[in-house]
């Protein structure tokens, strides 16, 4: 592989718009699209874009391509090292234009598209907020209402669990873990989802936009209050108290922004991991028996389930949920061979990467908790890395922990669809058309001879 960066022909870079950049926005720029996920997993859509970057790598025989995306001059960036370099770099920010104006149409001066971390505070106080790095001070009341809304789903959820069911998990837990314990708020969460399907399109819902911001506001200081205890806004409140923020950090817009992330998550993370767990029975029975060792679902024992835990980061990995990591050069860099120049952007395909076979061998396309539990495969980005990390990835790996845990305890799940097969895991999964039962020990216990 030469060390060079190379620039795409015309065609190729035409090529790479259609398997890249146009797959990626129909798909969703902020949350998926219903109708065109269906269709593309139904045709193995991600695969051919994967297909074709590895084509691209082979024929130019580079790790870096100067691409178009989707107007500007990028570098793709395919080789490991010169991976974790850039995301390690203070040569570039998080704020490409792309990402900027998708996010901004609802929380405008979120973390994740400030240029600056350091503007207002705003990673210290997301960092602080969301305890990155420890378990949560909250995670006692996180445990309690996660073990609540997880067991009443699967006692009361009917004899299949489907996509509204999983909306509305994510809904009933992120409210109450950012608003406290039974805090619902409907139309809270009707108004962000208008907002997140205008966001896709780059526009702006601003009835929905104004009143999610006098919503988050009102829950910052009720009637000149402090939020109850055991939630994140209680843990902004104190922040702003202690004088540890200013006009700059602008809470609001890093609250909203939990709002969209910890819903999304839930919805999305808890079906497509029972999704795997389910299609491969030797790990549902390993799983489980972790679990069950473990004993009530407690803070602490969830913070300890490494199992149940590298059958997520493995489903997070196989079906990287932020694909495509933008970066904006501030000043002129080398990357590797290359030179690139202030506002040209940088790319990291994450996706692309976490199935890559000279990177992770015949575990690319599988489902490997196993080795992952090990530490036997390469490190991965489905979080990014370094100083612009998620800063909710502590809290979000122990809150789907828990509801993982909760309903595995005494439910076995069996994948009624869409269809995985073991080994060959698709690239794109339809997680609008799941369908999983649950089987209650009780059951399966009485069926055995
Ligand atoms: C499994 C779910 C999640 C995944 C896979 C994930 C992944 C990521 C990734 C890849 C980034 C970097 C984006 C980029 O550089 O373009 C990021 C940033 C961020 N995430 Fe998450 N995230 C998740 C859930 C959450 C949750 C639940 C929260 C908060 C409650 C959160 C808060 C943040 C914040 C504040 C940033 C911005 C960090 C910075 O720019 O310094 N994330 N996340």
């Amino acid at each position: 592989m030469g060390r060079d960066a190379r620039t795409l022909s015309l065609w190729d870079a035409l090529r790479f718009l259609w398997h890249v950049a146009i797959p990626g926005t129909l798909l969703g720029v902020v949350v998926p699209n219903r109708a065109i996920m269906s269709r593309f997993a139904r045709r193995d859509r991600g695969r051919r874009t994967h297909r074709f970057i590895r084509e691209l790598r082979a024929r130019y025989r580079s790790e870096l391509l100067w691409v178009w995306f989707p107007f500007r001059r990028t570098l793709l960036v395919l080789s490991p090292a010169a991976i974790d370099d850039v995301l390690a770099s203070d040569d570039n920010a998080p704020d490409p234009w792309l990402k900027k104006r998708a996010i901004s149409r609802f929380a405008p001066e979120a973390l994740v598209a400030s240029g600056d971390a350091a503007e207002g505070n705003r990673r210290t106080f997301n960092t602080g907020v969301l305890d990155l790095g420890h378990v949560h001070r909250d995670a006692d009341a996180f445990a309690g209402i996660v073990a609540g809304e997880s067991r009443r789903l699967v006692d009361n959820g009917g004899p299949a669990l489907r996509w509204p069911d999983f909306q509305s998990l994510g809904r009933r837990i992120s409210q109450q873990v950012i608003l406290g314990a039974g805090r619902l708020d409907d139309t809270l969460d009707d108004d962000l989802a208008r907002m997140l399907r205008r966001a896709n399109l780059l526009l702006r819902d601003a009835s929905s936009f104004g009143d999610l911001r006098r919503r988050i506001e009102t829950s910052l200081a009720p009637a000149g209050a402090a939020p109850p205890s055991g939630c994140l806004m209680h843990a902004a409140a104190r922040a702003i108290a202690a004088g540890n923020t200013s006009p700059a950090t602008c809470v609001t817009s890093q609250a909203t922004f939990w709002c969209f992330v910890l819903k999304d998550a839930v919805e999305l993370h808890v079906p497509r991991t029972l999704a795997l767990i389910a299609a491969h029975p030797q790990v549902q029975a390993k799983v489980r028996d972790e679990i069950r060792a473990a004993g009530a679902p407690t803070a602490r024992a969830i913070d300890g389930l490494r199992y149940v835990e590298a059958c997520l980061v493995e489903q997070l990995r196989l079906w990287t949920p932020v694909p495509l990591l933008l970066r904006r050069a501030v000043r002129p860099s080398r990357i590797g061979n290359a030179g690139v120049d202030t506002e040209q952007q940088v790319m990291i395909h994450a996706g692309f990467h976490h199935r890559d076979r000279r990177v992770f061998g015949r575990a690319a396309d599988a489902f490997a908790p196993d080795e992952a539990a090990a530490g036997a495969l390469p490190a991965v980005y489905v979080f990014s890395a370094h100083a612009r990390s998620c800063a909710g990835e502590s809290l979000v790996r122990f809150v789907l922990k828990g509801v993982l845990a909760t309903m595995l305890a005494g439910h076995r799940f069996e994948l009624a669809g869409p269809a995985i097969a073991p080994g060959r895991i698709p690239h794109l999964y339809d997680h609008f058309g799941i369908e999983l039962r649950a089987v209650p020990d009780a059951r399966t216990a009485a069926m055995r001879p």
